[in-house]
């Protein structure tokens, strides 16, 4: 038995922040913006008292109504974030009873912006062992919580919003067919968040130097996904004997458009097969690539071959060979 998605749904709120409006608050230029990373914009989550769990209840209604089922079938639903409501409980918990899956049981995923790709390979074991007949997996990032909007370095890169796929299990010859995840812990501490954890508790100090919001050194991440993305994307076509020709869609993270390019260079698939909307989204941390699948779900044909592919903080990375099932 194999898990296959079966339907997808993504939210995305309303507020844009522009290039126009960042160069209102910061030393940058809209040319600067989009010539090292690709993005115009991005979309922020705004209301008092709202956070990851409101786009992700968002993105898993629309799901339900796709596939007409209830929120009382789900069996188990698993949130990949680094934004959750709260340290604990689990964000998952919360999206349970605001939907009222009161049937599911679930948990939070924590792999940066690897995170969709490492709860849709666990999602899956689930439907794989038969455990589950239907487990949502959700992507969601308020990463407007954790960015420092007077650090010009970080505050143009992120964007908030939700994605969401229902995995049931299929006899078909689709579905999820080979996943390669990967982490270095090395590389913790060029992208993270460095207080408000157990290591440095929060403080009025920690909070005054600002180390609550995401410290970043751009370029070693920028070398380590560039590698780490391509080389496993490369890996998981030569493991399942895919050529380019094979592949009909890359599903990147959205990070940098130079990372994605160099992804698809590596892998030899043209840019009419990559999905790229980070010039609308940013970088959306785990809601990236569901927001992919959910802009390009029209053009998706049954048993067309899908790599998803990440690198994120941690470091965390992979691939997931994916064969469309609907
Ligand atoms: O999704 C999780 C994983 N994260 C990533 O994959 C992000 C990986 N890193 C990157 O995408 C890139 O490193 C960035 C987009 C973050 C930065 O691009 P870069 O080409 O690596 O730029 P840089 O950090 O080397 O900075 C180049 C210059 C610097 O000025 P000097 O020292 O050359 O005078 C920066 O101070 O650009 C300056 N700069 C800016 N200028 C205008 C940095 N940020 C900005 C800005 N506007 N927003």
């Amino acid at each position: 038995m194999r898990a296959a998605i079966t339907a997808i749904g993504g939210y995305l709120p309303p507020d844009i922040l522009t290039n126009a409006d960042l160069e209102k608050m910061v030393d940058t230029n809209d040319e600067w913006i989009r010539s090292r990373t690709g993005i115009s914009e991005r979309h922020i989550l705004k209301g008092e008292g709202l956070g990851t769990s409101d786009m992700a209840v968002e993105a898993v209604k629309v799901l339900c109504e796709k596939r007409g089922i209830s929120p009382m079938d789900i069996d188990l639903l698993i949130c990949a974030t680094v934004t959750p409501d709260h340290l604990f409980p689990a964000t998952a918990n919360i999206i349970c009873d605001k939907i009222g899956a009161k049937n599911a049981w679930g948990y939070d995923l924590g792999a940066a912006c690897s995170g969709f790709l490492f709860a849709v390979a666990t999602g899956s074991q689930f439907i794989e062992t038969g455990k589950c007949k239907k487990v949502v997996v959700v992507g969601a990032d308020k990463m407007s919580s954790i960015v420092d909007y007077t650090d010009r370095a970080t505050c143009v890169l992120f964007g908030d919003g939700a994605g969401a796929v229902l995995l049931e299990p299929t006899e078909d010859d689709n579905g999820i067919m080979d996943s390669i995840l990967k982490t270095d812990g090395h590389g913790r501490h060029y992208l993270y968040q460095k207080s408000g954890g157990s290591v440095n508790p929060s403080t009025a100090e920690t909070v005054a130097n600002r180390e609550h919001f995401i410290t970043q050194d751009g370029q070693p991440v920028f070398k380590a996904a560039v590698m780490g993305m391509a080389d496993v994307s490369a890996e998981i076509m030569e493991k399942n004997n895919l050529t380019s020709d094979d592949v009909a869609w890359l599903v990147p993270h959205q990070a940098n458009l130079r990372i994605i390019d160099a992804t698809a260079r590596r892998m030899g698939v043209g840019s009419e097969k990559v999905m790229i909307n980070i010039h609308k989204y940013g970088n959306t941390t785990s809601a990236t690539i569901p927001l992919c699948l959910c802009d390009w779900e029209s053009q998706l044909k049954k048993g067309d071959n899908l790599v998803l592919a990440a690198f994120g903080g941690g470091f965390t990375w992979g691939a997931i060979y994916v064969k469309w099932a609907y």
